[in-house]
């Protein structure tokens, strides 16, 4: 089984906790600084690695320390990385993210080599030969947006393969536009802010009926903390998210990708899968950065029997 994580890769930076940034030159000291590899797809396959599960990551990064630093951390984590293309023309993307001790996380973002990725850095039979396929981020890789990499997409399900979507950031000009993916798309997993912008809707369950209607077979809104909902052709379920004491927030919409993914590569009905979603987001919740505490598929689904 293996699982083809397609799109964003961002460095963060993390620190905790901040509670302003301190006045002329003064230093202050925090508890933990820690660097991950994150982002709707780098994030996403780290997890997936974490789960067990077989991932291959395609994107772009810059021919830098940043980039190397992906590259090193990602294939520590498990992660063929065979197919991140390195540009000498733009940064490895990175954030740099300040948490609040209530586990807000303010960032600044450098959207960097993401922006680049074009139809032509994809393998077309690696889409083909993978049992799951994550958009991670078709917002920001949005030359992808492009009959040329649809028709990839429509291959790649004639042969079987599963086709998962999820976003990065929130300007509702480039979330309007992953529109174009949906017809393409079997299972779209937005946040809350996300699928509003994109339907113009203020209500999240109408919000994901209409996202539905584009074509996937279920879109789940994440709600935070509220947990999430999912929408089929049978109508709406709401899923709570699990009581944890909350550390940062960072990379929860990731994790509840893979761990999703890791629910259907496992054979799991929809309704199944979204529980060991919000058992890898409720994972990651408890710790600093996209992977906090993320060890194994076994421990994760522990929780959901707390
Ligand atoms: N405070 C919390 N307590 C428990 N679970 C949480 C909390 N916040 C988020 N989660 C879990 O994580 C899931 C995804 O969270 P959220 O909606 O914040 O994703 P997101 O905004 O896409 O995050 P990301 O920045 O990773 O993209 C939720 O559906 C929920 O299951
Ligand atoms: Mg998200």
């Amino acid at each position: 089984m293996t699982v083809v994580t397609l799109g964003v890769h961002i460095v963060d930076v993390l620190t905790r906790p901040v509670e302003s940034i301190p006045a002329g030159q003064d230093t202050v000291l925090v508890d933990q600084i820690r660097l991950t590899a994150a982002g709707s797809a780098a994030g996403t396959a780290v997890d997936l690695a974490r789960l067990g599960v077989e991932v291959i990551s395609l994107g772009a990064i810059g021919d830098d320390e940043l980039g190397d630093f992906l590259v090193a951390v990602m294939t520590r984590h498990g992660v063929d990385v065979s197919g991140l293309v390195r540009r000498s023309t733009d940064q490895t993307s990175a954030s740099i993210l300040p948490i609040r001790p209530d586990g807000g996380r303010p960032s600044f973002h450098v959207p960097g080599a993401n922006l680049t990725v074009v139809p032509a850095d994809v393998d077309e039979d690696l889409l083909a030969r993978a049992d799951v396929v994550h958009l991670g981020g078709p917002d920001v890789t949005f030359a992808l947006n492009d009959p040329a990499f649809f028709a990839m997409l429509a291959a790649a399900r004639a042969a079987g393969t599963i086709v998962t979507m999820d976003l990065l950031s929130n300007m509702p000009d480039l979330v309007q536009a992953t529109t174009a993916f949906l017809p393409y798309v079997d299972y779209f997993l937005p946040n809350e802010e996300q699928a509003l912008a994109m339907t113009g809707e203020t209500d999240p369950e109408r919000a994901a009926h209409a996202l539905r209607a584009y074509g996937p077979k279920a879109v789940l809104v994440t709600l935070g903390a509220e947990g999430s909902l999912i929408a089929t052709e049978q109508g709406t379920v709401a899923l709570a998210a699990l009581k944890i004491d909350v550390v940062d927030t960072t990379g929860c919409g990731d994790a509840y990708c893979a761990g999703f993914i890791t629910g259907l590569v496992h054979g799991k009905e929809v309704a199944e899968a979204a529980r060991w979603a919000t058992a890898a987001a409720a994972t990651v919740a408890q710790g600093l950065g996209s992977d906090a505490c993320l060890t194994d598929l076994e421990t994760t689904l522990a929780l959901l029997r707390a």
